[in-house]
């Protein structure tokens, strides 16, 4: 095709182009012109009679116009409360002298239950804010007297596992807000950090019973050798197949757990032999950890 258009062709393109689009933009500037006059007509008809048109409800986003404070909080922190104001405030801008507040404004109950059961009526003591009803439970003196309703199960822990955390109020661990979970080294300026880190005391102990201490079966000897050194060294110097073991193999699921020989071992050796050495697997063996027959 580019061979077909010929050196001399191409001004007269470019010049009959010229001519087109001249004739384009002249019919849009005519276009522009009839709007404008449409436009000016709408006006006119409106200053005349401002009652010409058809009144619409107000949006979220008018009241938002005015109550922008609100608008942003709900759009913010309104979490699930991010519906039309108008489906609570079903009736708006009545509040007159000598009317109670409540009267005017919506009321929990329109659209939920008693949500927490009958204890709880007063929703505004704890959702300080209807516009964010979950950011704003920071009211912790109030909830604090209610934790261990709601939290049966955890309010039972620190009672039934006696600890120093028995003694400290639940929201002492859990301040400033709702829900707020508090790192252990908030408090314990890191008793055995060498070994591990914030994340890692909840691996051993609850923190509702942190004296129930408890740790997974891939827990590493050198976790414990960190307390218990001589028993790894003990370890270290046997060929017995027990100093292969993991610690936890045998002091399994709580720790201090003692294992019976016979849980692994049966009865390895006669009756009549076990009664004699009052079936003590140890005054022969010696320590398990080196297994060196006495
Ligand atoms: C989930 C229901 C709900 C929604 C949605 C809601 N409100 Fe409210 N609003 C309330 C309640 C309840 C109160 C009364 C709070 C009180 O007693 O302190 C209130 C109070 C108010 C007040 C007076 C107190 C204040 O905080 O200034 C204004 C203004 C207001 N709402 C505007 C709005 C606007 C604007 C929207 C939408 C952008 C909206 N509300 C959406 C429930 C709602
Ligand atoms: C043109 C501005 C304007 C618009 C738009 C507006 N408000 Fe108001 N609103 C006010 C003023 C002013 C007050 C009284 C002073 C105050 O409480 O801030 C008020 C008070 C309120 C109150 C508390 C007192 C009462 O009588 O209920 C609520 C609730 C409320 N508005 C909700 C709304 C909702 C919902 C919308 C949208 C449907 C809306 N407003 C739209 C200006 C406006
Ligand atoms: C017009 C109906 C309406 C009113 C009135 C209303 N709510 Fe709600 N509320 C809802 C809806 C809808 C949801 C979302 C429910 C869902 O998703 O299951 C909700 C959710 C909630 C949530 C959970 C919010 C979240 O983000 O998880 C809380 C808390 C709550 N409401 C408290 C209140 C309190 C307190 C009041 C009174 C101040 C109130 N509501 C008034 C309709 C309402
Ligand atoms: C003693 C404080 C307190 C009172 C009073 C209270 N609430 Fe709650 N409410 C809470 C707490 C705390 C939560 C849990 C918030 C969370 O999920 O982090 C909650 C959660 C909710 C939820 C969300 C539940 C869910 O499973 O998603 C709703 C809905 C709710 N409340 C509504 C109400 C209503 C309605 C009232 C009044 C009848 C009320 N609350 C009274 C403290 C309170
Ligand atoms: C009115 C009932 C109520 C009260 C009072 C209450 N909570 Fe809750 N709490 C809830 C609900 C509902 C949830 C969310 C559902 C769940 O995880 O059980 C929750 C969740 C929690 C969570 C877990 C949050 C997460 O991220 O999983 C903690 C921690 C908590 N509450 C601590 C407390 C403490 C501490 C108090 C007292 C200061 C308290 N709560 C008071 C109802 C309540
Ligand atoms: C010594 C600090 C401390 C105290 C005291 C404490 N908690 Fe906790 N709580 C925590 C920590 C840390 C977690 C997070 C546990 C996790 O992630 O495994 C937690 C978790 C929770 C949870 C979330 C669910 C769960 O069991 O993991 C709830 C609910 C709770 N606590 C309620 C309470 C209540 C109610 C009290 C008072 C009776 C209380 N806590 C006392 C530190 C504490
Ligand atoms: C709000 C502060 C606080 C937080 C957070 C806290 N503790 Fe404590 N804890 C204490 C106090 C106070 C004591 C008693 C004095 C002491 O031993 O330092 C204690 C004692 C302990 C004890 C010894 C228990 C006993 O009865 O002798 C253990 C174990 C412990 N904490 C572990 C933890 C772990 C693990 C965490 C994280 C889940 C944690 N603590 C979070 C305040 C806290
Ligand atoms: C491998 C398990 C394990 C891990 C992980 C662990 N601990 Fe311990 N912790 C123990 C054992 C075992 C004791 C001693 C218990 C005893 O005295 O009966 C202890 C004791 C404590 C004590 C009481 C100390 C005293 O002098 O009375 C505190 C406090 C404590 N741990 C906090 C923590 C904190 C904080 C972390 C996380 C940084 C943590 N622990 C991680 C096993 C662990
Ligand atoms: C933070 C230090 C610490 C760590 C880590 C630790 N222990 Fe201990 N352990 C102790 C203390 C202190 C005692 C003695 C206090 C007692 O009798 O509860 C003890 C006692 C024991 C006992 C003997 C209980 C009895 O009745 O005589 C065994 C078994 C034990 N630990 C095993 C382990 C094992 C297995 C691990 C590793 C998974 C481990 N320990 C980690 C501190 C620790
Ligand atoms: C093959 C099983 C087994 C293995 C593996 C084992 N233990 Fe033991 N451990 C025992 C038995 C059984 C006892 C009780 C001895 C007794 O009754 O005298 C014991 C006692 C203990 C005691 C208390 C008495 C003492 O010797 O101080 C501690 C602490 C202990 N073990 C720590 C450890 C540690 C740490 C490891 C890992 C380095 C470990 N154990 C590995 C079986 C084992
Ligand atoms: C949790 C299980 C467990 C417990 C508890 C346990 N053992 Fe063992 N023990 C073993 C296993 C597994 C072997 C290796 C068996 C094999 O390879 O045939 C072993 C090996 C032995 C051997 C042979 C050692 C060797 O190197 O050939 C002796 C002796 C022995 N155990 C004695 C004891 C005594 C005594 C106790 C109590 C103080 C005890 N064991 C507790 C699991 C256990
Ligand atoms: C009177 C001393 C004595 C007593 C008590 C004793 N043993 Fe032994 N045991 C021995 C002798 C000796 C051997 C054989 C030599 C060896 O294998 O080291 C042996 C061997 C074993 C073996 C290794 C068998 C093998 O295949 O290598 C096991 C496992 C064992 N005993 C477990 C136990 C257990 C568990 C108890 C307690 C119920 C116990 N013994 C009590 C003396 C004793």
């Amino acid at each position: 095709m580019k061979g077909l258009i010929r050196k001399w062709q191409k001004p007269l393109i470019i010049c009959l182009l010229t001519v087109f689009c001249g004739c384009v933009s002249a019919q849009e500037t005519q276009q522009q012109v009839k709007h404008q006059d449409l436009k000016q007509k709408t006006v006119v008809t409106e200053e005349s009679d401002p009652y010409a048109q058809k009144i619409e409800p107000l949006t979220t986003r008018q009241c938002g116009q005015c109550h922008f404070s609100v608008f942003e909080k709900i759009r913010d922190n309104g979490g699930r409360h991010k519906i039309h104001c108008q489906e609570c405030h079903t009736t708006f801008h009545s509040f007159r002298p000598g009317m109670t507040w409540s009267d005017v404004v919506p009321r929990c109950t329109t659209c939920h239950d008693e949500a927490h059961g009958p204890a709880f009526p007063d929703c505004l003591s704890c959702h300080t804010d209807p516009h964010a009803p979950i950011n704003s439970l920071t009211n912790l003196d109030v909830l604090a007297k209610s934790c261990k309703t709601c939290h049966n199960r955890q309010g039972k822990e620190v009672t039934q596992y006696k600890s120093a955390h028995s003694e400290v109020a639940c929201n002492e661990c859990h301040h400033d807000r709702h829900g707020y979970r508090p790192d252990c080294t908030e408090c314990h300026s890191e008793p055995h950090t060498g070994f591990v880190n914030n994340a890692g005391c909840m691996g051993c102990h609850p923190a509702h019973s942190p004296r129930e201490i408890n740790y997974p079966a891939t827990t590493e000897n050198q976790v414990c050798s960190e307390c218990h050194a001589g028993v790894n060294q003990a370890f270290i110097k046997s060929s017995k197949k027990h100093a292969s073991f993991k610690c936890v193999f045998c002091h399994s699921d709580r720790h201090g757990f003692i294992p019976d020989c016979s849980k692994c071992h049966g009865e390895p050796h006669s009756k009549k032999m076990m009664t004699r050495f009052k079936n003590n697997c140890t005054s022969c063996h010696g320590d398990p950890h080196s297994l060196t027959l006495e």
